[in-house]
C-alpha cells in the first residue's frame, strides 16, 4: 500500500480516545500521520498521547510563532493527501458547514485542497438534531467531503442510537480503501424518490417516499469510481456529487430515463424508486371543480420499470426494493422470483424507526441461495454496505 500524508483531526469528544488506537493503525499501514488538536479535544485526550503515536509534535493552535515557524498553518494544509476529522462533533460540522476559521483545525479545513473525511461522534438526539442533519446535508454535496459513519449502538452518555464513531479499525480500513476506485469502468443506474402521477393540473397521486436511500446509494457508487446514473422522481435532495441525475415526474417518464441509460452501458439497474403502481388514464387537462359530491377517478396499471429491465435479452445485474409491512421475507423472495431479480433488498416499513423518510434504515438482502441482514444504520452508512454487498455477488455471477 502506498504510504500517504495524514493529517488526523480530533476534536471534542469522548470518541477522541479511539483516534489513538486509529493514529496506531494507520501508522502501521506505513502512513505519515500528524494529529492537529482542537481546544475540546485536550480535555478528553493529551496531546502527549498522540505524539508518542506518531513521533510528531501535535498540533493545536493557529497562533503559535514556534509551531509556524516549522510548518505553517498553510503548509501543514498543502502536506495532506487526506484531512480525516476523528471523531467529528457536532460543532465542528457547524463551523465547517459554516466555512469558520476560528482555531488551526477549522483553518486547515478551509485551506486545503485535499479530500475531507469526517468521522462524526456524538450524542444521538445531537445527531438527528435538524440543525446537524441540515449541516451534514450541506457538507455531503460537497465533492471534497466524505462522510464515514456514525454507527448505531450504545453511547458512553447511556443513550442508544445513531452518533458512535465507527471503529477505529473501520476508519483505517476506509484510509486503506480510500485511493482505489474498484467500481471504476462501471455503469451503474439507480432510480429513487416517488413519482407522481397527474390528476389534473395541479393534483396528483404520490407516496411517501424521500429518494434519502438511493441517493446514498448513488453518491456511494460515485465515490467508489462508478459512472452513475440516478433517474430520480420529485425529492428535495441535492444531486450527489460525481453523479449525472436525471430528473423524471411519472412512472411512465421514468420507464423511459431508466431504459435509455440500460442501453447506454448500464451494468448494474439498482431499482430504489417507489414508482407509483398506478396511473390516471385520463388526466383532466383542466383543475377539477368540487361540484359532485362523489368522483370516481379510473386508473391503470403502470409498466413494472424493474421487470421489464430484468426481461431485457441481456440485462444488467439487477437489485430491486421492497418495502413491506408484514412478512417481509417471503413477499421479498416472492419478487425476486417472480420478477426474475439478481437481488432484493428488503425492509419492514411498519417500523416507524426506518424506512421511507427515515435518516436510518435495517435491511435484508436476499439472492438465490442465500442472505445477508444490515441491522439499523444511517442510510448513508447502510449504502456502503450494501454496494460491497451487491458487488460481491455481482462478481460471483457466472
Ligand atoms: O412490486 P413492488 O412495487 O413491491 O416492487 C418493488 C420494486 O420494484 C422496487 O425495486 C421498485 O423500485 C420496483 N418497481 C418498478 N416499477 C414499478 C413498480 C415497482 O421499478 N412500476
Amino acid at each position: 500500500m502506498a504510504s500517504r500524508q495524514i493529517l488526523v483531526g480530533v476534536t471534542g469528544g469522548i470518541a477522541a480516545y479511539k483516534s489513538a488506537e486509529l493514529v496506531r493503525l494507520l501508522g502501521k499501514q506505513g502512513h505519515r500521520v500528524i494529529v492537529v488538536m482542537t481546544e475540546g479535544a485536550k480535555a478528553f485526550v493529551t496531546p502527549l498521547t498522540f505524539q508518542a503515536l506518531t513521533g510528531s509534535p501535535v498540533r493545536d493552535s493557529l497562533l503559535d510563532p514556534e509551531a509556524e515557524a516549522g510548518m505553517g498553518h498553510i503548509e501543514l494544509a498543502r502536506w495532506a493527501d487526506l484531512v480525516l476529522i476523528a471523531p467529528a462533533s457536532a460543532d465542528f460540522m457547524a463551523r465547517l458547514n459554516a466555512g469558520m476559521a476560528d482555531d488551526l483545525l477549522s483553518t486547515l479545513c478551509l485551506a486545503t485542497t485535499a479530500p475531507i473525511a469526517l468521522a462524526p461522534a456524538m450524542n444521538q438526539a445531537m445527531w438527528s438534531n435538524a440543525r446537524t442533519q441540515a449541516n451534514l446535508d450541506r457538507l455531503s454535496q460537497d465533492a471534497q467531503i466524505h462522510v464515514w459513519g456514525p454507527a448505531a449502538g450504545d453511547q458512553a452518555c447511556g443513550d442508544v442510537g445513531l452518533g458512535r464513531m465507527l471503529e477505529a479499525a473501520e476508519l483505517a480500513e476506509r484510509v486503506a480503501g480510500f485511493w482505489e476506485r474498484p467500481l471504476a469502468g462501471m455503469h451503474w443506474v439507480i432510480t429513487a424518490g416517488p413519482t407522481r402521477e397527474s390528476i389534473d393540473p395541479v393534483r396528483y397521486i404520490s407516496n411517501h417516499s424521500s429518494g434519502k436511500m438511493g441517493y446514498a446509494l448513488a453518491r456511494a457508487a460515485a465515490d467508489a469510481g462508478a459512472r452513475v446514473t440516478l433517474v430520480s422522481g420529485p425529492v428535495g435532495l441535492p444531486v450527489p456529487a460525481g453523479v449525472d441525475r436525471v430528473s423524471v415526474e411519472s412512472a411512465e417518464q421514468m420507464y423511459e430515463a431508466v431504459h435509455a441509460a440500460v442501453a447506454d452501458g448500464g451494468d448494474l439497474f439498482v431499482a430504489a424508486a417507489a414508482v407509483a403502481d398506478y396511473r390516471v388514464i385520463d388526466p383532466a387537462a383542466q383543475k377539477i371543480k368540487k361540484s359532485r359530491d362523489r368522483m370516481t377517478i379510473e386508473l391503470t396499471r403502470n409498466p413494472d420499470i424493474l421487470s421489464s429491465v430484468a426481461a431485457l435479452p441481456s440485462p444488467p445485474f439487477t437489485v430491486g426494493f421492497a418495502a413491506e409491512t408484514h412478512d417481509v421475507e417471503h413477499y421479498a423472495r416472492d419478487k425476486l422470483t417472480r420478477k426474475k431479480l439478481d437481488m432484493i433488498v428488503a425492509n419492514d416499513v411498519s417500523d416507524q424507526r426506518i424506512g421511507f423518510n427515515s435518516d436510518v434504515n435495517a435491511v435484508t438482502v436476499i439472492w438465490d441461495g442465500g442472505q445477508q441482514q444490515f441491522p439499523m444504520s444511517a442510510k448513508t452508512q447502510l449504502a456502503e454496505q450494501l454496494l460491497e454487498s451487491i458487488m460481491a455477488r455481482y462478481q460471483a455471477k457466472p
